[in-house]
């Protein structure tokens, strides 16, 4: 059994959080921190939640037997709670942007805010376990993937090490909570309901994290465009990712349906949380697990291979991702505690 706390308990992660690692057999539940419910058991908070525990203020001293702390927070409010926990010696996973990007000086412009800790950013480990499950094992702090990233780059890892890619399009439907708890007049009810709306067309804060951890897959930067879109529905990510490219020193874009099924099912091999499939994914599929289902199309006449990819935000998106991670790290079975619905 290993101790663990979770900063930020309250928010929609922290509760998906918190609903995983109540029912994680290698876990004892240490510390549940919030500013907002301070005293307040999560029974209370939460109903459909059955945990005893009473939410605690955080300080790092509450969680001194903790050897992994999940941290929840908004991101430019993560990253000196990140710092003091790395360095006061636990294994930290961070759901927040803070540490995903490894240009320190890009926060300004994509963050607002100066980065203090380049030499975190320079240790933190990108938590994609399909990518680098070797590196989370060692790591003691890992950057949790954003939820659009997430569904973007098992959709396009296998494409972007085989063929030369010349330009990504990420077109990108999520479910409102994506946005967190905290209500505003466009995640309201009454906006949502019945509606569709694209919103950050150019300048999406996770673009610079898709571009970084793309170039890296293909050896090369890759031109990409992402545009998400707000759903009427409350969890999911349904994307679909456009490619042209092939050739130009690697093999000519495949596109051929049966081709491509094999060369992700190859890349996939092995993978708990990752189904190719030969029909393409609805959201209602993926909602409440930790997988992620993909399809390919190949298009011809258009010359684009085109991928549908489906999670769910809060589970493989967030905290999903996040206990499957801490269970490498801690050398569990990687699926321990992921296996039902939350
Ligand atoms: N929602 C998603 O689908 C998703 C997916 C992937 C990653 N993430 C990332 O994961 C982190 C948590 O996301 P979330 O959706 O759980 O957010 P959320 O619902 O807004 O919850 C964040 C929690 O952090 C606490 N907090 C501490 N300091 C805060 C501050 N200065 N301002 C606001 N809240 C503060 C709040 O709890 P108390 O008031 O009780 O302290 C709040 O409930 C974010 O960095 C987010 O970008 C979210």
């Amino acid at each position: 059994m290993v101790k663990v706390s979770v900063v930020g308990a309250t928010g929609f992660t922290g509760a998906v959080l918190t609903d995983l690692l109540a029912g994680h057999a290698g876990v004892e539940l240490d510390a549940l921190t919030s500013s907002s419910f301070t005293g307040r058991r999560v029974a209370d908070v939460f109903p459909h939640l059955r945990v005893g525990a009473r939410y605690v203020a955080y300080e790092p001293a509450r969680m001194a037997d903790s050897e992994y702390v999940f941290v929840c927070y908004p991101h430019a409010k993560a990253h000196p709670v990140v710092a003091e926990l790395v360095d006061g010696g636990h294994r930290v996973i961070d759901l927040s942007a803070d540490f995903r990007l490894k240009d320190a000086t890009l926060y300004p412009e994509w963050y607002g805010f100066e980065h203090p800790r380049p030499d975190l950013i320079g240790e933190a480990v990108y938590g994609l376990p399909e990518l680098y499950r070797d590196e989370i094992t060692r790591a003691r702090l890992v950057a949790n993937p954003g939820c659009f990233p997430t569904g973007a780059l098992l959709a396009l890892a296998p494409l972007a090490e085989r063929f030369c890619l010349e330009l990504v399009v990420v077109d990108a439907k999520s479910g409102v909570s994506g946005a967190g708890r905290a209500p505003s007049d466009t995640t309201h009810f009454s906006h949502v309901h019945d509606n569709f709306k694209t919103y950050s067309e150019v300048g999406h804060r996770h673009t610079p994290e898709m571009v970084q951890e793309l170039a890296l897959a293909a050896g090369s930067p890759v031109p990409l465009s992402f545009t998400p879109h707000l759903l009427p529905v409350h969890r999911g990510i349904l994307s679909t990712v456009y490619c042209r490219g092939g050739a130009e020193g690697g093999p000519e874009m495949s596109f051929d349906n049966e081709e491509l099924y094999q060369l992700y099912t190859e890349f996939y091999a092995g993978e708990p949380f990752v189904e190719v499939r030969p029909a393409t994914p609805s959201l209602r599929e993926v909602q409440q697990t930790n997988s992620c289902r993909l399809a390919l199309r190949g298009d011809s006449a258009s010359g684009l291979v085109k991928v549908v990819s489906v999670i769910d935000n809060l589970v493989k998106g967030a905290s999903g991702q996040a206990v499957q991670n801490m269970n490498i790290m801690a050398g569990f079975e990687e699926t321990l505690g992921l296996g039902r619905r939350v």
